[in-house]
């Protein structure tokens, strides 16, 4: 039997500022990393359109429309070629990865897992028999993980290495001089897998173009699974579409674990996606804007107060908090609630002392949200709590 894990703390510190507004409260909710925006109009039309015509069973690898799309996608994206066998579709960017984990994962396999990590890898991991190996970065500004961290990680046990870019917490990103610096740690191990979840690829605040490993370092791409989504992207989360692209050989068995597990995503959401892949891209410039200002806004606001300590993200849409001399921020995110605002605490991340907070809110929402907190914590200061 698998092992199960305990319910996602995310979506539990979701599901309580649910509850508490249910009951009448008035919660600012700053959990969920899930985009206010509607899909693209265009998307919507196509999706219309689509649900009057026969839909029936897809490729448990996807429709072929779709993963022309992708292909058209990573090549503008990353500049990168990937033949029609080399991407499989899964139900989100997450069953893509756990998928990748159950077909190649034997019992006792480490997987290393940079801190702070997105949640869900771990379980993942755990769940497919695999041993999480979590690398702590040093909280230097923006957690940017350093090759001899990385070094020091790998084993001849080693099966996959995460790199996640923009990260979720972190929000870090990388340069293409970084990655070649991790490709070069990653060379001698062969055996080592690198899964590069570049799903925020299109969320960035920097004016340096996105990265990813398998372009810097083409040398290692029989070993990285790129994958990525509309989740994020274009504000589809709820449409459950992601993708990966690999070395053959992985790409087959991933397809035949999804084959066997839910056949396929909806059909009519993949040719919602091609929509997505195939239609505008400003409305992603534009939305990344209204990120940016969000994210400048809540800082402002959070760096007013001495006992926090944040650095502005490069890319995703997370502020990550350090709160000064703080020993349990579990404890203190469900004090956060009293006070009227829901965030997740840290150590669900791998970074305890600190706050997550997701900016994907309206700004005035946010802004009061980030007021709470602060209020909170100074009241908390006053009192002399932990
Ligand atoms: C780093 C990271 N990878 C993957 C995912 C999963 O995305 P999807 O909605 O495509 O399953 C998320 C969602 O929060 C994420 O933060």
């Amino acid at each position: 039997m698998v092992t199960t894990p305990a319910p996602s703390p995310i979506l539990a510190m979701a599901r309580r500022a649910a509850a508490l507004r249910a009951e009448g409260r008035d919660i600012v909710d700053l959990t969920l990393g899930e985009p206010d925006f509607a899909p693209p109009l265009h998307v919507i039309e196509a999706a219309r359109a689509a649900a009057g015509r026969p839909l029936g069973y897809a490729p448990a690898n996807g429709l072929p429309d779709l993963r022309e799309a992708i292909r058209r996608d990573v090549l503008t994206t990353h500049g990168l070629t990937y033949g029609a066998d080399q991407i499989a579709v899964g139900c989100g960017a997450k069953q893509v990865i756990f998928n990748a984990f159950l077909a190649s994962l034997s019992p006792g396999d480490e997987v290393v897992i940079p801190a702070p990590y997105w949640a869900s890898y771990p379980d993942m991991v755990r769940m497919c028999g695999g041993v999480p190996v979590i690398v702590p970065v040093a909280a230097r500004p923006g957690f940017r993980l350093q090759p001899e961290e990385l070094a020091r990680a790998l084993s001849p046990r080693t099966r996959w290495v995460i790199l996640n870019a923009p990260g979720n917490p972190s929000g870090v990103t990388y340069t293409a001089g970084e990655l070649e610096d991790f490709a070069s740690v990653l060379r001698p191990w062969p055996d080592a897998l690198i899964l590069s979840d570049d799903i925020y690829a299109h969320i960035r605040y920097v004016a340096t173009p996105h990265h990813t490993l398998a372009a810097v370092a083409p040398d290692l791409s029989a070993r990285i699974l790129l994958v990525d989504g509309v989740s994020k992207a274009f504000a589809m989360t709820g449409w459950r579409v992601g993708w990966g692209c690999g070395p053959v050989s992985l790409i087959h068995r991933i397809t035949a674990v999804q084959s066997q597990n839910c056949t396929q995503t909806g059909t009519l959401n993949q040719l919602a996606a091609v929509a997505a892949l195939d239609g505008p891209r400003e409305i992603l410039v534009e939305r990344r804007a209204i990120y940016r200002q969000r994210r400048d806004a809540a800082l402002s606001v959070l760096r007013a107060s001495p006992d926090l300590a944040v650095a502005a993200p490069d890319g995703a849409f997370y502020l990550l908090v350090q709160v000064r001399d703080l020993a349990d921020d579990t404890t203190l995110a469900l004090q956060l609630l009293d006070a009227g605002v829901a965030v997740v605490p840290g150590s669900a991340f791998g970074a305890t002392g600190h706050l997550r907070l997701s900016f994907a809110t309206e700004a005035a929402t946010l802004i009061e949200g980030c007021q709470r907190l602060r209020s909170a914590l100074g009241a908390r200061a006053l009192s002399g709590a932990a």
